[in-house]
C-alpha cells in the first residue's frame, strides 16, 4: 500500500487528503490522487519504459506485472461506475464487466507464477508474515 502511495505522490497530481489504514489506525494523509486519465497515461508511460528493455524473462515479468495494475485499475473503475449510474441493466454488466477484470488478473497472476520462478515463494512467505502479525487463517479455498 505504502509503495502505491509513493508511486501517487511522484506523480505530481492534484492534491487531496485520503484516509489510510494504519495496522488498525485509521488515519487522515495528505496524498496526491491521480485522476483516471493519468493513471492510463502512467500505465503507457510505464509500458514505454518496458518496451525498451532486452527481450527476455524479465521484460516478460515487468509486462505481466502492469498488466495486473492495469486490471485492478478497471476493475476498481467500472466497480465505481456501477455504483453511480441509476439504470440496473448499465449496473449489472458494468459489475459483471468488473468481475471480468478480476479473471484477468486471476491469468495473468498465473502467467506470473511460471515466468517468474520466486513469485509463488514471495507470495507464501507474505501469507505467513499477516498471518504471524495478524493471526489470521489461511483463506478457507486454499
Ligand atoms: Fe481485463
Amino acid at each position: 500500500m505504502s509503495d502505491y502511495l509513493d508511486t501517487l505522490k511522484n506523480l505530481n497530481l492534484r492534491p487531496n487528503k485520503v484516509k489510510v489504514k494504519e495496522h488498525t489506525e485509521e488515519i487522515l494523509m495528505e496524498v496526491d490522487i491521480p485522476e483516471p486519465k493519468q493513471i492510463l497515461q502512467e500505465l503507457f508511460i510505464q509500458m514505454g519504459e518496458i518496451s525498451n528493455m532486452p527481450s527476455g524473462k524479465r521484460k516478460d515479468m515487468a509486462i505481466l506485472r502492469l498488466a495486473i495494475i492495469a486490471e485492478y485499475d478497471a476493475a476498481s473503475l467500472y466497480e465505481k461506475m456501477a455504483e453511480e449510474v441509476s439504470d440496473k441493466n448499465v449496473k449489472k454488466t458494468l459489475l459483471h464487466i468488473a468481475n471480468e477484470e478480476k479473471v484477468h488478473i486471476g491469468e495473468l497472476e498465473f502467467l506470473l507464477e511460471h515466468v517468474d520462478p520466486e513469485h509463488e515463494t514471495n507470495e507464501e512467505k507474505g501469507e505467513e508474515e499477516v498471518m504471524d502479525l495478524t493471526g489470521l487463517d489461511a483463506p478457507p479455498n486454499e
